[in-house]
């Protein structure tokens, strides 16, 4: 199978990521250091350069403390041909560009880079938006419609919020049929993609040693068919809260374990096993879906203790064309280290002759 490769990754006033270039190799790269070294922002820029996406809401956040803008850089090679795309940061905006050409977000490749990380166990145990904002970024990777009808029904909704808070009930049956028809789509789309989803979660699960099955399934506020007498009937309780309280807005992903609710009753083992499976399900979903290997992130490996867990982790790094994982130690098994350091990052075992070349190029911000 083909596969996205990530060649190098520039970052300019990135959190707290000295400038730098970096060079990828196939196969594992490895990165260790201490805590607070910027592992963690480094696989952060990484995937907002791959993917143009952060799940941070204030972008300020990822700008160097005392600076405007910042700025990250992926030479990537996908579909057998070379781009560069640049991520552009300032002032609550994010430029993107391809080649130097100016695009939405919409337009990057979709299934570039898959990001396991430690937090990811807020999968399991966090609140329904959590598992909400998986699912949706998940879908609007595998559809570029599913991320416009989300959008546009996103900006509904508080459309319709703001007419319910304003007493503007006359306009209710226009903003009911919009409402209907998105969160309609939205609702079919999810449960064709729920199956697909949930038997790679499960294979995942079981291959994780997990001798309890998962299962997937949405625990939904309103069906298609429903939708709009179920908005009639709620109509009361909508204008007296002000807010629209059905629609798949509000709708779970459900993951249970041996039958029983994993948020409530999982272990915390138990519920990172389940999120990892959520990961590789995700991995395995865009391979299928572009045909082509993601570039895999994984976030701090040495933070996970159990045995078999980790095993799972490095096998799966050391199982697709090109990983980067972090960790306090060395991660077994890679092809290349480099030493993170307050915010810089050097090879760790090549030759001091070696070292040229891979020290940081002059950058300018393109915003
Ligand atoms: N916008 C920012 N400007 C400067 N430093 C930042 C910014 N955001 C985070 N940091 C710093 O980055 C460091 C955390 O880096 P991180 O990548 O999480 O480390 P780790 O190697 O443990 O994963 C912290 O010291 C934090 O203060
Ligand atoms: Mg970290």
């Amino acid at each position: 199978m083909n596969a996205v490769r990530l060649e190098s990754l520039s970052t300019l006033n990135y959190r707290n990521l000295a400038p730098c270039t970096l060079r990828f190799g196939a196969g594992v790269t490895g990165v260790f250091g201490e805590n607070g070294a910027g592992k963690t922002n480094l696989l952060e820029a990484a995937y907002l350069a791959l993917t143009g996406q952060t799940d941070v809401t204030r972008l300020e956040q990822l700008v160097q403390s005392g600076e405007q803008e910042a700025y990250v850089r992926a030479d990537l090679e996908s579909g057998g041909s070379l781009s560069v795309q640049e991520v552009g940061l300032g002032r609550g905006r994010r430029q993107l560009k391809v080649d130097g050409v100016r695009v939405r977000a919409g337009d990057l490749p979709r299934g570039s880079a898959v990001w396991i990380r430690p937090e990811d166990s807020e999968l399991v145990f966090g609140s329904p938006s959590v598992r909400r904002a998986y699912l949706d970024s998940l879908l609007s990777r595998l559809s570029a419609r599913y991320g416009q009808q989300l959008t546009r029904y996103e900006r509904t909704v508080s459309q319709r919020n703001a007419a319910l808070r304003g007493g503007e009930e006359w306009a209710m049956s226009v903003w009911d049929d919009a409402l209907v028809g998105l969160g309609g789509e939205i609702m079919k789309f999810r449960r064709r993609a729920l199956t697909r989803l949930g038997e790679l979660a499960s294979e995942s699960n079981a291959a994780l040693g997990s001798r309890k099955a998962l299962e997937l399934t949405l625990l939904e506020s309103t069906t298609p068919e429903t939708y709009a007498a179920d908005l009639a009937a709620r109509r009361g309780e909508e204008v007296s809260r002000g807010s629209t309280v059905t629609g798949p807005h509000r709708d779970d992903l459900t993951l249970t374990l041996g039958g029983l609710s994993a948020g409530e009753y999982a272990s915390r083992g138990e519920g990172r096993t389940v999120a990892l499976a959520l990961r590789r399900a995700e991995l395995e979903l865009l391979a299928e879906r572009f045909g082509e290997q993601p570039v895999l992130l994984i976030d701090d490996f040495s933070a996970e203790l159990d045995p078999g867990r980790r095993a799972f982790l490095l096998e799966l790094a050391a199982g697709v064309p090109q990983a980067i994982v972090t960790g306090t130690e060395r991660p077994p098994g890679a092809a290349l280290h480099y030493r993170a350091q307050a915010g810089r990052f050097t090879p760790a075992d090549a030759p001091a002759s070696e070292l040229d070349g891979l020290t940081a190029l002059p950058l300018e911000v393109h915003i």
